[in-house]
């Protein structure tokens, strides 16, 4: 009888334990979400931390389907495609990613999370399936809009993307 009663004692102090533990931890996230907010959190002035950079970009990774991700571009690397996907580029691209693909525009300076620089390695290394997905899907809560052109016309501009280290080789 006695042993059952310190059994059921102990389980309510595990109880109570959790239960303290457990507001305490709402407690702190609601009191460090308000500190992160209050502190412009969401104001675009501000660039994520590189650990917001590398959630999101593991986030978007994880996202992409693995069938997509090994699409390979069907389109030969013509001159006449590079062509019109240059054209494609510079008429809906290039006021955010820059004719050059650096992401060095006015509309990209006020820009949070940040335009990336298309020849970094961390975007040259993605996939052409990869390309194609983020540039036909967009990528949600950034600036990178969802394009509703016909296949062969991404495509293009994958392919395009592939190219810019060549025709604009940085310093
Ligand atoms: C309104 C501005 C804007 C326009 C217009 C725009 N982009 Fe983007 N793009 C962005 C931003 C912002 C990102 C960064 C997204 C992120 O943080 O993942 C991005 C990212 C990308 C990426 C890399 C994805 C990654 O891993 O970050 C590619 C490739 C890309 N854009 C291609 C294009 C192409 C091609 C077009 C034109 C058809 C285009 N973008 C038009 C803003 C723009």
């Amino acid at each position: 009888m006695a042993e059952r009663l310190l059994a059921s004692t102990n389980q309510m102090r595990l109880s109570t334990a959790v239960f303290l533990t457990v507001v305490v931890l709402i407690v702190l996230v609601l009191i460090t979400t308000s500190g992160f907010l209050l502190s412009q959190g969401l104001s675009a002035r501000n660039k994520p931390s590189n650990f917001e950079y590398a959630i999101a970009n593991r986030a978007l990774a994880i996202s992409i389907p693995s069938n997509a991700k090994t699409a390979q571009n069907p389109l030969q690397q013509t001159s006449d495609i590079l062509t019109g996907a240059k054209k494609e580029f510079v008429d809906h691209c290039a006021v955010c990613h820059a004719e050059d693909g650096s992401g060095k525009t006015e509309t990209a300076r006020g820009m949070s999370p940040e335009v990336p620089d298309l020849h970094a390695d961390h975007i040259q290394k993605l996939t052409d399936g990869e390309l194609f997905y983020i540039i036909k899907n967009g990528v949600r809560f950034t600036g990178m809009p969802a394009w509703d052109f016909p296949d062969d016309r991404i495509w293009s501009l994958v392919a395009l993307i592939r190219e810019l280290p060549k025709s604009y080789p940085t310093k």
